[in-house]
């Protein structure tokens, strides 16, 4: 009798185990609240090789993308993110897969199963034309791989990789890259991390790039086009390695002279430079934005050229690579972590270079128009929850740039910078959320500031500001 129970229980044990350790397909997310279909579960990448060949006359990419990852499930099936293209083959460990897609997922069927923690390698070889036979290729958010003129850029912040080779499309899995790029001679191209080879054929040259820090997908960069390369050195011996078009190339070194100072000066405040390496890349072509590409900032020739504001978004992207690159969003709603942050970092540069009068009269005139209903309206919301659809409306610079003055106003100055340090120091080569900020902004300043943090992030209307005699205006009747 005891010995039955006992082997009852025994099989009812084992069945649960069984149940509990069947493999299943990896989810099709990451549970972002507003892109629920952006990146995989299951699965966690560590190292991309894109190894890609360009047609100048036709824009079509073919090649293969091989993965490296390890299982963070019992897997019988996983996704990456990919749109488009023609795929020729898969292979997973060495052993042709099956696969099928359905919008943005690529499913891949795990024949064997993979189990937890094992290290898979998968590769996958395709060719197209980016946004061929892809529906709303173009639409308010970058497309990732873009033919100009005079060559390629990409950029594809907060969607766009998947246009361009198969990843699992979210920051909270960051991996590191190696590039081997063939281009028609005499093209240059420019991508992440550090130049590490050239090999030349007959009519082609392949570049090698590779970046040994872990980056988030929509700050992968490929840029090809006819550059002239500018090196010099930041802080530390750092390498900096600018992209300049030939057109512009007399400009684009006045423009971006400042550049070690400016990490010498973030890395003061902030805490030290993330990356191995620092610079730019200019497309020939008038962008209409500018991107903080992990390691080489994408800019367009009229910035480059000095046009604009153009060292206030000189010094935006390079502190993104500490505040968006280094410490990564946990979900894309927090985007306000990324531009607030880089948007008063730029300020904090003007305040640096031209004193505390020109960096008030520079937050005053940040100000009005949050404060003006007519300007306000749908231009500047709340930076806290913004519109999925209008991700980086105007608030989240502004106001999220206005909120951390704000709360320097408040704590002090001591503890606002010991704030912006510590936090970086918490979070770099990680991902934070807007609750992991103010956790720390409360630890620093022994303040209760939860009040304070939802009126700046949520509320329609945006706060006074007292100590510098600012006040919304009402609205019209
Ligand atoms: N992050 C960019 C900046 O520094 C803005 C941006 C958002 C962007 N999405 C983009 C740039 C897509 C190029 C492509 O402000
Ligand atoms: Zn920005």
């Amino acid at each position: 009798m005891r010995k039955i129970t006992i082997a009852l229980l025994v099989m009812f044990v084992s069945l649960g185990i069984t149940q509990a350790k069947e493999a299943q397909p990896g989810a099709p997310g990451l549970g972002d609240s507003y892109f629920p279909d952006l990146g995989n579960g299951g699965y966690d990448v560590r190292h991309y090789t894109l190894n890609l060949d360009w047609d100048e006359a036709t824009n079509v990419i073919s090649g293969a993308v091989t993965l490296e990852a390890t299982a963070t499930h019992d897997l019988s099936a996983f996704n990456l993110d990919f749109l488009g293209f023609d795929i020729s083959a898969i292979r997973l460990d060495d052993a042709p897969a099956g696969f099928s897609r359905s919008g943005r997922e690529l499913t891949i069927e795990a024949a064997d199963g993979l189990k937890t923690g094992q290290d898979f390698s998968l590769t996958i070889a395709y060719s197209g034309v980016p946004g061929d036979g892809v529906p709303r290729y173009y639409d308010v958010f970058a497309r990732g791989w873009t033919r100009y003129e005079g060559g390629v850029y990409v950029a594809s912040e907060p969607n766009g990789a998947a246009f361009w080779y198969p990843v699992n499309d979210h920051p909270l899995d960051k991996a590191t890259y190696r590039f081997e790029i063939t281009v028609p001679q005499p093209y240059v191209v420019a991508a992440n991390g550090l130049l590490a080879e050239t090999r030349e054929d007959d009519d082609t040259i392949t570049y090698v790039w590779e970046s040994h820090d872990p980056i988030a997908s929509y700050l992968v960069t490929v840029n090809i086009g006819s550059f002239v390369v500018e090196q010099t050195q930041g802080p530390d011996g750092l390498p900096i390695r600018n992209y300049f078009p030939p057109r512009v190339f007399q400009q684009a070194i006045v423009t971006f002279h400042r550049t070690p100072e400016m990490i010498a000066f973030f890395s003061d405040m902030f805490g030290p430079y993330p990356f191995e390496a620092y610079g730019v890349v200019v497309a020939d072509h008038n962008l209409s934005f500018a991107l903080e590409t992990q390691t080489l900032s994408l800019f367009g020739s009229s910035a480059a050229a000095g046009g604009g504001n153009s060292e206030n978004v000189v010094a935006h992207e390079l502190a993104h690579q500490w505040f968006g690159n280094s410490v990564s969003l946990a979900e894309w709603k927090d985007i306000w972590l990324n531009e607030g942050f880089a948007t008063y970092a730029a300020a904090l540069w003007l305040e640096h270079t031209q004193g505390a009068e020109a960096f008030d009269r520079y937050m005053r005139d940040l100000y009005l128009p949050l404060a003006t209903p007519a300007l306000a309206l749908g231009r500047f919301l709340p930076p806290g929850n913004p519109p999925p659809d209008n991700l980086f409306n105007g608030g989240v610079y502004v106001r999220g740039a206005w909120l951390l003055h704000a709360l320097r106003l408040r704590i002090g100055d001591e503890a606002f910078f010991s704030v912006l340090r510590t936090y970086y120091d918490r979070y770099q080569y990680a991902n934070a959320a807007t609750a992991d900020f103010i956790a720390v902004a409360e630890e620093i300043s022994g303040q209760d500031l939860a009040a304070f943090f939802e009126s700046w992030l949520y509320d329609e209307r945006v706060p006074e500001v007292p100590e510098m005699g600012l006040k919304p205006l009402s609205p019209r009747r």
